[in-house]
């Protein structure tokens, strides 16, 4: 009889994990996914922030993507196209560089990528692409402050080198930028965004008795 209660209470204990942890490997499952590129939530002792910049915000349909389909930013004598979360979309104002290979070729030139850079050379504008939906990455600016903004950093492995191509996504009440293009390394570049949807939203924070339990259940 003892036995019997024991097995009882215990069984659906196990399938109780087993479904706390398939619910864990299918989220994390989908972070890995092109559409789960700008979505994640950071951990931060009590709070649990959540960012989610390719979602709608009063003012703002996308989130943090551009609604033109791309943003251009500038410096020097070196042109950069981006988009964030997504690939590029030109309706107007195509890039025209020589060599668009890996992003379109000349006839959809900015299309297959998510950041291409143009620098002049001997006076003309050759293209790199600097930046691929698969390879985007994001993460808080400063762990220590996750409320300042998201770092979005894209990447692509060209025939020569590896570039890429990082945003910082500064939380603002509105759009300022893209500015501040700098060239931080080889093929490496890394421009400023303000945008209020690189503020994250607090979604949990911890009460007395939840523990671990209570943070599983909205992760
Ligand atoms: C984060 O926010 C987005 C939209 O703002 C929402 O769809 C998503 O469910 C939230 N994530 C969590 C874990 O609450
Ligand atoms: C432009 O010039 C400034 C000053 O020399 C430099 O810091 C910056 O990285 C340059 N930007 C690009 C895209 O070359």
């Amino acid at each position: 009889m003892r036995r019997r209660i024991q097995a009882a209470s215990t069984i659906p204990f196990n399938l109780f994990l087993v479904i706390v942890s398939v619910a864990i490997l299918h989220r994390v499952g989908s972070l890995n996914s092109v559409s789960a590129v700008c979505e994640f939530s950071f951990l931060d002792g009590k709070k649990i922030y959540n960012f989610s910049l390719a979602s709608p915000l009063p003012n703002f349909p996308h989130g943090v993507l551009s609604e033109d389909g791309f943003y251009k930013v500038g410096a020097n004598k070196t042109v950069l196209w981006f988009q964030l979360c997504s690939g590029m979309i030109f309706n107007h104002d195509p890039p025209t560089c020589v060599d668009c290979l890996d992003c379109g070729g000349p006839s959809r030139c900015g299309m297959e990528c998510s950041a291409l850079v143009a620098n002049n050379v001997k006076g003309y504008d050759v293209c790199t692409t600097v930046g691929r939906v698969s390879t985007t990455t994001a993460s808080v600016m400063d762990s220590q402050n996750p409320h300042k903004g998201v770092v979005i950093k894209m990447s692509s492995a060209g025939a020569k080198n590896l570039c890429s191509f990082s945003v910082s996504v500064i939380c603002d009440t509105e759009v300022k930028g893209p500015h501040s293009l700098q060239k931080v390394g080889d093929c490496d570049y890394a421009a400023v965004l303000m945008h209020p949807s690189g503020c994250g939203t607090i979604i949990y924070v911890h009460g007395k008795g939840w523990g671990w339990f209570g943070t599983l259940m909205v992760v």
